[in-house]
């Protein structure tokens, strides 16, 4: 039985509504309270028991690669100065058993294209897709409820939330028949439609298991919605083929590709945080009073 072991985090995207933050810098390197995004995502498909990490990075992606990569002279300072908690933190960023391996797209194709990009190294596997940009707040990582549907089902899965049918242009929205609690067997998926057109409000966000057979589909596609290769594309060609199934996940969605989404998930996180919370809560209640 194959497990889902490789997950792959497409992250050569230019970030251009976080300018000028994203500038010098990845947006997947935005820090919500003291973790950069994208160490967000790694953390919840290493919950899921994933062991390889693909990267699909581009340009001015160098600062992803040192996040996870040993920092020799910061550890050695810390080490020296005795700085123990500082040196666990930068040492623990990701654990031993976890590779990192780095694949350059090398235009802005879209995300199916990114995906394609991984092809040789994800090899004859099932595996994950993880958009950082999709911060997930869940008492069970995200991830992890998938792979553990996938064990069971055998079946391609999209995590999918309802969203108001004013917003179905900026997601992939998925038509689909009730299947099993929580599940839906996807009949069409469409990128990005008009809300007068669009097949329902069930909406992709950025968590997929998918069957090796996309590259197949993703290999011949052309341009879609916006110019790009759209994964969506690959995935309505993928269904024709094979069961693919929605899975309505427990949790709380950020979406961390725009400003608001981005300072909501910071304020929910920063109430969480072990060292932040009290007081920044605090510090909202009495913002509540000054109103
Ligand atoms: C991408 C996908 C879209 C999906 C969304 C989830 O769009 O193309 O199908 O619903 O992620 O966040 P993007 O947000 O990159 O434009």
């Amino acid at each position: 039985m194959t497990r889902i072991r490789k997950a792959v985090f497409p992250v050569a995207g230019l970030g251009s509504r976080f300018l000028p933050a994203t500038k010098a810098q990845p947006k997947e390197m935005l820090p919500i309270v003291d973790r950069p995004l994208i160490q967000y995502a790694v953390e919840e498909a290493v919950a899921a028991g994933i062991t390889e990490l693909i990267f699909v990075t581009g340009r001015n992606k160098r600062a992803i690669e040192d996040h996870f990569d040993k920092a020799y002279e910061l550890e050695s300072e810390l080490e020296a100065s005795n700085k123990q908690q500082l040196l666990e933190i930068v040492r623990n960023v990701i654990p031993k058993n976890v590779n990192c391996i780095y694949t350059r797209q090398p235009a802005a194709l879209g995300l199916g294209h990114a995906v394609l990009c991984a092809r040789s190294i994800v090899g004859n596997e099932p595996f994950a897709v993880v958009l950082a940009d999709d911060f997930m707040d869940a008492s069970k990582p995200v991830l992890a409820q998938m792979t553990e549907r996938y064990d069971y089902e055998r079946a391609s899965l999209l995590a999918v939330q309802d969203v108001p049918r004013e917003h179905t242009r900026q997601y992939g929205i998925v038509s689909a028949a009730p299947y099993r609690e929580q599940m839906e067997i996807v009949n069409g998926i469409v990128e990005k439609p008009n809300p007068e057109v669009a097949p329902s409000t069930l909406a992709v966000v950025g968590r997929y298991v998918l069957s090796n057979r996309i590259f197949e589909f993703l290999e011949n596609l052309g341009a879609g919605a916006g110019g790009e290769i759209q994964l969506t594309d690959g995935i309505a060609a993928l269904l024709k083929a094979e069961r693919v199934l929605a899975y309505r996940y427990e949790g709380q969605r950020y979406d961390c590709g725009s400003k608001l989404g981005y300072l909501k998930a910071t304020v929910a996180m920063g109430m969480k945080h072990p060292e932040t919370g009290e007081g920044f809560r605090q510090y909202l209640s009495e913002l509540e009073v000054c109103k």
